[in-house]
């Protein structure tokens, strides 16, 4: 596989999957996600079992490449959300268990890859958040969707509304991460929950993994497609344009409520 955007290890049972454009803040955009889905049906033709995602430098992923986003037009935004969303979903349907480990700045899109793993370990550096509403936008990638199922939907409401940043300390308080550990040791206990998993059963995990989707807290694509079309109508306001534009001109938004 020629990639330009992971790297990948393989293990025996498990992979490691790093986000490998440290310069870019492992931003994403649609070559990203092209490729993730690419990687993800590799996995399954070589029935991995478990994958750590994990980003390298600073950031785990600084979210979806507003660049990109602020030259999009309302078509454009909604196949880039619904492509994210059908990226993510592959995630939660996929039948390895996936286990980020949140190294850094897991903002935007950036958190909404971790909330599609299925668990998540991070570093006591790690900086979440959904800042997209101090953009003019809302998440795009399902983390309207994810983000209540998984710490309720007053922690999510005030999250996504607000855009602030929450700590690693404060992802663990809300169930968003099972464990916080100096920035030294993540990788090494990402790994060896893999390697744990890895001696399971491949078919009765994904059997556990299918199950526990089942009761209620999955995504659907429906869900996703509703998310995709609130957040294409997101461009067609000028907020939306002037939020996008603001932060490629590096300014503070000037939002005027249409
Ligand atoms: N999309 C596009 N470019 C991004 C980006 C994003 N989501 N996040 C960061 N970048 C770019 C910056 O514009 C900057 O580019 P430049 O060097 O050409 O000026 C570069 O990455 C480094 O970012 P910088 O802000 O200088 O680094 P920092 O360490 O001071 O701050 C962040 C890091 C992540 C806190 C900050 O970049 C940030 O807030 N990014 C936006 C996060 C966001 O809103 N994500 C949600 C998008 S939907």
């Amino acid at each position: 596989m020629d990639l330009q955007c992971f790297q990948i290890t393989m293990q025996k049972g498990w992979a490691l999957l790093e986000m490998a454009r440290p310069d870019k803040l492992n931003v994403i955009d649609e070559t990203v996600l092209t490729e993730l889905e690419t990687i993800l049906q590799h996995f399954k033709e070589e029935q991995v079992k478990a994958v750590v995602v994990t980003g390298q430098g600073k950031a785990f992923a600084a979210g979806a490449d507003v660049r990109a986003m602020a030259d999009m037009d309302c078509q454009a935004a909604k196949q880039f959300s619904a492509l994210g969303n059908r990226v993510f979903q592959a995630i939660e349907d996929h039948p390895a268990v996936f286990i980020a480990a949140v190294n850094g700045y897991a903002l935007g899109g950036g958190c909404e890859l971790a909330l599609a793993c299925d668990l998540r370990l991070a570093s006591e550096q790690a900086a979440f958040g959904q800042p997209e509403l101090n953009l003019g936008i809302i998440p795009g990638f399902g983390g309207t969707q994810r983000l209540p199922r998984i710490v309720g939907t007053a922690q999510a409401k005030e999250w996504i509304f607000t855009g602030k940043r929450f700590s690693a300390q404060e992802a663990l308080g809300s169930g968003l991460v099972s464990r916080v550990l100096p920035p030294e040791q993540l990788l090494l206990a990402a790994t060896e929950l893999a390697e744990e998993l890895a001696k399971k059963s491949g078919p009765i995990l994904t059997l556990a993994k299918r199950a526990i989707a089942a009761s209620g807290t999955g995504v659907s694509p429906s869900h996703g497609e509703q998310e995709a079309n609130f957040f294409s109508k997101c461009l067609a306001t000028e907020d939306g344009r002037e939020g996008l534009r603001a932060f490629v001109d590096k300014r503070d938004p000037i939002f005027k409520d249409r």
